[in-house]
């Protein structure tokens, strides 16, 4: 038997409750995972949201991200006692996740975890800081430098926001941190944020161009917040966008394209290939973590602790990372 959150979708609701699930129950899949740590992510609040619109099981262990060691296993890719990751794919969406004791899933979904990252380094990231990580590569890989002048994260005090901060500050980049919340200004500069702005100020004018202000950016907000950081890139600049929590709208002329050569950069961490995958997590573990991971976390939850946090990330109100202690 396996301790795990389940999320049942009835008429109108979703209602959790953590069960002993039978290891039968756990799914298809090849390696079976005794699961260290999960990670709570914006996209977990969705799963367990009527109108989330992110559930695939009208029975779902959500938490779209794991860290653990192989216990059983019959590909020729892994073997027990093996420490590996999985994020993205159908993990807590369309295949039981992370809320739970233990997984089972298709090994072709499997990172093996990085020998210089521990479980719950890895989970600290998580989805959400892979996905600032790839942010990063991409404006670096369309030729961001450091000095240049400022870069701007939106989002700030979230998963992705955070670690983005705090990733750009170590990398040697001027931050200017975008925030709804001003109790967090302090943490945001220990984070390395050299400046910080009300959300609202983006947002205040809609004309089609305004004055270049950002050098590059990291979004995971969208909405009319996505394309006032558009209309305010330098010329040649780009945004690398991941995120919706402000809206999935994007209302916007093409002027800032053909007039500034400015670029939006999609970044997905869902269904990336697995090369890529490992690739980035192996950067990772190399020089691009951020210095001080413990910083990012802003606390840890068992099961019976997920309802309130996932709350809370829901009406956008966590700073930092939620890690989940699953054994
Ligand atoms: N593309 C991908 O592969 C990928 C991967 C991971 C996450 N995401 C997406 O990225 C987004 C962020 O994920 P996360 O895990 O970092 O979420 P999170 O921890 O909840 O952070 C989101 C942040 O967005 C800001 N925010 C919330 N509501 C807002 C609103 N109405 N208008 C403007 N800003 C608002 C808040 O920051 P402040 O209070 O500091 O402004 C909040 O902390 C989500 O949409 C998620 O689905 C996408």
């Amino acid at each position: 038997m396996t301790r795990a959150f389940l999320a049942t979708r009835r008429d109108r609701t979703v209602d959790t409750e953590v069960v002993e699930l039978d290891d039968a129950d756990l799914g298809e899949g090849d390696v079976d995972i005794d699961i260290d740590y999960s990670s709570v992510n914006f996209k977990d609040a969705l799963a367990v949201d009527p109108n989330g619109n992110v559930a695939r099981l009208e029975q779902l262990v959500p938490g779209v991200d794991l860290a653990g060691t192989v216990t059983k296993s019959t590909s020729e890719h892994f073997a027990p006692g093996d420490r590996v990751l999985a994020h993205g794919y159908g993990v807590g969406v369309s295949h039981h996740g992370g809320f739970a004791a233990a997984a089972r899933l298709p090994a072709e979904w499997l990172v093996p975890l990085p020998h210089s990252l521990s479980t719950r380094e890895a989970m600290i990231l998580g989805t959400a800081g892979f996905t600032a990580a790839l942010s990063v590569l991409a404006l670096e890989e369309h030729g961001l430098t450091p000095g240049e002048g400022p870069v701007l994260v939106t989002g700030a005090t979230g998963g992705v926001g955070s670690v983005a901060v705090s990733l750009l500050a170590g990398r040697g980049y001027e931050v200017v941190a975008s925030t709804g919340k001003e109790s967090s200004h302090r943490w945001l500069h220990e984070l390395g944020a050299a400046r910080i702005i009300g959300r609202g100020e983006l947002a205040a004018s809609t004309k089609p161009l305004e004055e270049q202000r950002w050098h590059g950016a990291v979004d995971c907000v969208g909405g009319p917040t996505l394309a006032a950081v558009i209309r305010q890139l330098h010329y040649g600049a780009a945004v690398a966008a991941s995120g919706l929590t402000g809206g999935p709208g994007l209302e916007l002329t093409v002027f800032p394209f053909i007039l500034r050569s400015v670029a939006l950069l999609g970044i997905d961490s869902v269904q990336l290939g697995m090369a890529r995958r490992r690739q980035v997590w192996d950067a990772i573990a190399g020089g691009l973590r951020p210095e001080d991971l413990e910083s990012l976390v802003a606390g840890e939850v068992d099961l019976n602790g997920l309802p309130e946090v996932l709350a809370t990330i829901a009406r956008g109100g966590v700073q930092g990372r939620h890690l989940v202690v699953c054994n």
